[in-house]
């Protein structure tokens, strides 16, 4: 069988280092493996619109925005096609069949969807176009008969509830869907990477991201101000680490290259850290180190957007050149569907001469 990767995001703002560790770095790495056959990652505008109905500028903004942090970090056009979703819209389609599949009350299970709903104070209204996305979802990974979905571990119900409606509808119309399996970084701190302000999670409406697109006088500004341990006030005193968002940073980027280059005091992070819990080490030291960690990585990422950023005109032919090979993907599984649905009229000759038959006695 292929092996093929679809995911996504929402192009709602510009991304961030959460979306970076906790996905967006993989699926590079994925891509340069050699090991897939097809990839497709999607820019989810029409999923971004359930929520954010009200504000298609918004929407129509951040594309271009996501489609350059794509490409900045390492996503090779000529390996992965990048595509908007509103443009396919067989997924339309595919969404409406598999609503017969799911019942209200599964959907109202669905973790990810209860946590959304409360956050938006959605409770006594819930937009229907809301409420039933992890179905649209769902036909976003079959359209493509993906195998591999690298995704944030907030996105596991909807891979869990995509496989539901694969097997249902297998089972009901015949073996056309694929299950995907969803993959989530092997490391724990690269699955929730807390905010600047050692908040659960970077969220651009809390302001505690530090953006891919980020100048390097901004990150230098955003890490020193960052959430340390309270209670280490002299650099005599013994820290915590516990909650220390540098060195939860430092855990999801620092290698032990780094500290030849940038802290040859220590030979790796275990070392520094056991000195910060002894006391002796000063927040500033542990901090700039983190801004050479993190410049390490953001450096090229930037020098990439400033290439792409000179020519808008190539990234949307880009776009538009994805768009056209997923089109031809979702249109392939689609007929599929279709046949095995039974609805697929004009194709089936035997259904119309066995229809002749009836009429003729
Ligand atoms: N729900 C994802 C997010 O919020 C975006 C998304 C839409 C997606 N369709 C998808 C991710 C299919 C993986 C697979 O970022």
């Amino acid at each position: 069988m292929s092996k093929i990767i679809l995911t996504g995001d929402r192009p709602t703002g510009r991304l961030h280092l959460g979306h970076y560790v906790g996905s967006l770095r993989r699926r590079v790495e994925l891509q340069n493996s050699g090991e897939f056959d097809k990839i497709f990652i999607m820019i989810a505008d029409a999923q971004a619109l359930t929520d954010n109905f009200d504000n298609p500028g918004k929407i129509r903004d951040n594309i271009i925005e996501v489609a350059l942090d794509y490409l900045s970090a390492g996503l090779d056009p000529e390996k992965t096609n990048i595509f908007i979703q509103s443009e396919i819209n067989e997924l339309t389609e595919l969404s409406f069949y598999y609503m017969n599949l799911v019942t209200v009350s599964r959907l109202q299970r669905n973790p990810t969807v209860k946590a959304e709903i409360q956050l938006r104070n959605f409770e006594t209204s819930i937009p229907v176009g809301f409420f039933t996305y992890p179905i649209s979802q769902a036909a976003d990974i079959t359209a493509f008969k993906a195998t591999v979905v690298p995704v944030g571990v907030d996105q596991l119900p909807m891979i869990e509830q995509t496989r539901e409606i694969v097997n249902k509808f297998n089972s009901t119309y015949g073996e056309v869907l694929v299950e995907p399996e969803a993959l989530i970084p092997d490391n724990a701190v690269c699955c929730r990477l807390p905010g600047t302000d050692g908040k659960a999670k970077m969220s651009k409406s809390l302001g505690n991201c530090i953006y891919l697109s980020d100048t390097p006088e901004e990150v230098k500004k955003k890490v020193m101000s960052m959430y340390t341990d309270p209670t280490h006030l002299k650099i005599t005193d013994p820290g915590k680490l516990e909650g220390n968002t540098v060195f939860t940073y430092l855990d999801a980027f620092c290698k032990d290259e780094h500290f030849e280059k940038y802290c040859p005091d220590y030979k790796n992070l275990q070392e520094m850290k056991e000195h910060y819990q002894r006391g002796g080490l000063g927040d500033v030291k542990v901090k700039k180190l983190l801004i050479n960690v993190l410049e390490d990585e953001l450096a090229p990422i930037r020098a990439r957007r400033a290439e792409y950023e000179k020519d808008i005109p190539g990234v949307y032919e880009i776009l538009k050149k994805g768009t056209e090979a997923a089109h031809v993907e979702a249109t392939k599984t689609l007929n599929e569907v279709r046949a095995a649905m039974r609805i697929n009229y004009f194709e089936d000759a035997e259904l119309i001469a066995s229809q002749q038959k009836k009429f003729n006695g």
